[in-house]
């Protein structure tokens, strides 16, 4: 689905396909998020910064739903994978420690902030009002990625590893939800 106006050849970014993967990920950051809060509780000295960052993933999402709504976008159909998936991810990564949990977050974010800074360049001046949002959100994921390094991520048992292997799926995940 593309933005009104667009022909086949006309050079125009895909923005249903980018809302589609912007919605596919935020929606599974709130899962991992739910993940983490589910093994660490909310007394857990790391549970204020999670539950903080899930609001704003909470509202990075609502943006996105509203911005299907008003443009006839559907979901990914592997939204019911991503439900599981993510948060398997959150509560697996908790279940390892505070630490593992915060290496998560900095790797998640890692990508989507590539994959947010290729969507800018891939808008250029089409859709500003997309772009805006997008930038937005991206100044939130950063500042995740930031919090989660300060709170000891680099410190989880095996880093290097297990942050390659998040990236990974994470990469995997964005490119499955353009497409499917
Ligand atoms: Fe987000
Ligand atoms: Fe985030």
């Amino acid at each position: 689905m593309s933005a009104p106006g667009w022909r086949p050849g006309d050079a125009r970014a895909d923005t249903g396909s980018m809302i589609r993967v912007d919605q596919a990920g935020e929606y599974g950051a709130t899962r991992i998020y739910a993940g983490q809060l589910a093994v660490l509780g909310d007394r857990h000295p790391a549970s204020r910064a999670i539950a903080r960052m899930a609001a704003q993933e909470r509202r990075h999402l609502d943006a996105f739903d509203q911005l299907m709504a008003e443009r006839g976008i559907r979901p990914t159909l592997l939204q019911p994978v991503w439900n599981v998936a993510g948060h398997a991810l959150g509560a697996v990564t908790a279940l390892m420690g505070p630490d593992a949990a915060m290496a998560c977050t900095a790797a998640v974010e890692t990508e989507i902030d590539e994959h947010y800074s290729e969507q800018l360049r891939a808008l250029g001046e089409d859709d500003p009002d997309l772009a805006a949002t997008i930038a937005e959100f991206q100044a939130e994921e950063i500042e995740h990625r930031e919090t989660a390094i300060a709170a000891g991520a680099e410190n989880a048992l095996g880093y290097p590893v297990l942050s390659a292997f998040i990236r990974a799926g994470c990469r995997a995940a964005i490119a499955l939800s353009k497409r499917i």
